[in-house]
């Protein structure tokens, strides 16, 4: 089953918006042509319409880092799905590590999250993985199991509706420790599995899965190599053009 490379950076809590902007013009003419791969930037949600406003004609999207499963209403501080979307959003990160450890962020959360996305037409990035206590104990499948299982319960893909999964080891995100692109393919190839019990094999044969944590133009290649590495949720490495744009030439190289 081919699949498309995805490279979408996750810039966190950092960038104002001019910050944003002065990204997006200096990395767009740096992969013009890059077609091969799909590219989406994460900005802040203060940065979103400013980014979308200058990724306008160009084939790199956009995505949000979190968002409220209700359309609307009295939820202080959140941010709906239907804002998402007005505000050019093709996709939006949920139940990253950082969600769940410091917004104590649950997979029944996770789960309305992503139904509510569909909804909206937004493609959710659902992200999973284990602690490095969980893996020294051996639970890293089933760590990852039970996410995949919580995350995506009652979820029903409709025809042209797709999600993507991103592998993120929590103790491989912003420790410059990367997991080797052996460790990354079992925990992936796994995944796979599990989506498999849940939509049957062909939309698990179909269905992104991105590796995350600490990747860099240097270890993308060796990643993207396995069989069931689609691409990169790429955080310190996506606030530099030089590097971001790094990342997906080495994709490139190898596809
Ligand atoms: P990192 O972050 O690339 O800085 O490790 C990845 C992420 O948290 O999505």
């Amino acid at each position: 089953m081919e699949r498309k490379p995805f490279i979408l950076a996750n810039w966190k809590m950092n960038k104002t918006v001019d910050e944003s902007v002065d990204f997006v013009e200096e990395f767009l003419p740096m992969v013009a042509d890059e077609v091969e791969v799909e590219v989406a930037l994460a900005p802040s949600f203060v940065s979103l319409a400013a980014v979308s406003r200058a990724l306008a004609g160009s084939a790199v999207g956009l995505a949000a880092q979190n968002m409220h499963w209700e359309e609307g209403g009295a939820f202080t501080g959140e941010v709906s799905p239907v804002m998402l979307r007005d505000a050019g959003c093709r996709y939006v990160i949920l139940g990253h590590s950082e969600r769940r450890q410091f917004f104590g962020e649950g997979d029944g959360e996770v789960s309305r999250k992503v139904q509510a996305a569909l909804r909206e037409g937004i493609t959710p990035v659902v992200c999973v993985g284990e602690t490095l206590g969980e893996r020294d104990y051996g639970k890293t499948f089933d760590t990852v199991g039970v996410q995949i299982h919580g995350g995506l319960a009652d979820v029903v893909l409709e025809s042209g509706r797709e999600i993507v999964l991103a592998y993120e080891p929590v103790w491989a995100i912003g420790t410059g420790k990367t997991a080797s692109p052996e460790e990354a393919q079992e925990v992936q190839s796994f995944a796979r599995t599990q989506l498999a019990d849940l939509f049957g094999g062909e939309v698990a044969g179909s269905v992104r899965i991105l590796y995350g944590g600490s990747v860099k133009p240097e270890n993308i290649g060796a990643l993207m190599a396995m069989d069931d590495i689609d691409g990169a949720l790429v955080g310190g490495a996506s606030l530099e053009p030089e590097s971001f744009a790094g990342i997906i030439k080495s994709v490139i190289g190898e596809t």
